[in-house]
């Protein structure tokens, strides 16, 4: 079966690292038309909206999309591409499996976790205005509709998936009303499925037992702005950005992309590492149900890493992104 998938290429490193993804899947021989759409600076300036009509029409047709980062430049004037479109398709689902992959050098070998990062509200809800010049008031927005359908989104994964721990972060000792909503909302949804263990951290503490004994986590459900974070953290302790995947699941559809951003101060110069991404297009596979593909793909990453011939420089390597991707696909050509 062909598939109509929307590529985003996004900014920096992101066209690098979406170009040897598609490669590496066309190789292994799945039959995709991507429709190509630009979103952030570069729709700005071909189409005067960073997030055209277009794009999100193809997305909402299609479905599924892979999307390379973009950049949100810091200060006035230009709100996040990303977290507009995960608002505007309501891709309510982040998640991002951290896991440390075979051969590459990290400090703690033995993890194996799921961040669930609820994706539409939380102090991103973009709400900020000056109270009085020198007061700005930015709002945190939590809700006991998107509260409960996260925690069921963490615990029918955990089930699905065969998790045996939900753990919820939060800081309801402080801000009782919203993270005490978001942790009651947790605790509901946790006695519908008694089969698997819940438990909550606030997050300092969590942030401090991910440094220092990250095996005892299993599935992660947080809020929009400790996701964001303890992704990255989680990134790091299996060897860094350039590995860990992610999806954005909503009802309407998916978008699968990386947790890194556009890497600038690497952009350009074709030494990103693409696994994250591609990674990432495994679960779009698996998401479209093209299994079969997605574990040779997935075989063939392994395969390569576990050599340790060739990989990226963020890896301890030498190689370029094409040159990871070349050697991605000559495993696929003999498998
Ligand atoms: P970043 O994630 O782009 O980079 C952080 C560090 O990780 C850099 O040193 C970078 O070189 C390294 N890195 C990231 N991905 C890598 C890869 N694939 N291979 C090797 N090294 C990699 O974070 P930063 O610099 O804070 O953000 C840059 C821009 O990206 C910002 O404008 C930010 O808003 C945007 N961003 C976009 C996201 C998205 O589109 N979903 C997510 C995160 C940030
Ligand atoms: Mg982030």
């Amino acid at each position: 079966m062909k598939h109509t998938i929307t590529l985003i290429p996004g900014d920096g490193i992101g066209p690098e690292v979406t170009s040897a993804t598609v490669r590496i899947i066309e190789a292994a021989g799945v039959e995709i038309e991507w429709e190509t759409h630009y979103a952030g600076a570069q729709a700005l300036a071909k189409f005067g909206d960073t997030l055209p009509k277009e794009l999100l029409d193809s997305i909402k047709r299609n479905r599924v999309a892979l999307k390379g980062p973009i950049t949100t430049p810091v200060g006035k004037g230009f709100t996040s591409v990303n977290v507009g479109l995960r608002k505007a398709l309501d891709l309510y689902a982040n998640l991002r499996p951290v896991k440390a992959l075979p051969n590459v050098p990290c400090r703690y070998p033995e993890v194996d976790l799921v961040v669930v990062r609820e994706n539409t509200e939380d102090l991103y809800s973009g709400l900020e205005h000056v109270v009085v010049p020198g007061v700005v008031e930015s709002l945190k927005i939590i809700t006991e509709k998107a509260s409960l359908r996260i925690a069921r989104f963490a615990f029918e994964y955990a089930r699905r998936e065969g998790r045996r721990k939900v753990t919820a972060v939060h800081k309801a000792n402080i801000m009782k009303l919203s993270d005490g909503l978001f942790l009651d909302c947790f605790h509901r949804v946790a006695a519908e499925y008694p089969e698997i263990e819940a438990d909550d951290k606030i997050v300092d503490n969590a942030c401090m037992q991910l440094v220092m004994r990250p095996e005892q986590f299993d599935v992660l459900l947080l809020e929009n702005l400790y996701g964001d974070i303890i992704s990255d953290l989680a990134a790091g302790l299996i060897g860094g950005l350039g590995l860990v995947p992610g999806a954005n699941i909503g009802e309407q559809g998916a978008v699968f992309e990386a947790v890194h951003g556009s890497a600038p101060d690497i952009a350009g110069r074709g030494i990103a590492n693409p696994t994250a991404l591609l990674q990432s297009g495994i679960l779009m596979l698996r998401y479209i149900d093209e299994r079969e593909a997605a574990d040779r793909i997935q075989n063939a990453l392994f395969e390569v890493l576990r050599e340790g011939k060739v990989r990226t420089r963020d890896i301890g390597g030498t190689a370029s992104t094409a040159e990871f991707a070349d050697a991605i696909i000559a495993k696929l050509d003999k498998g």
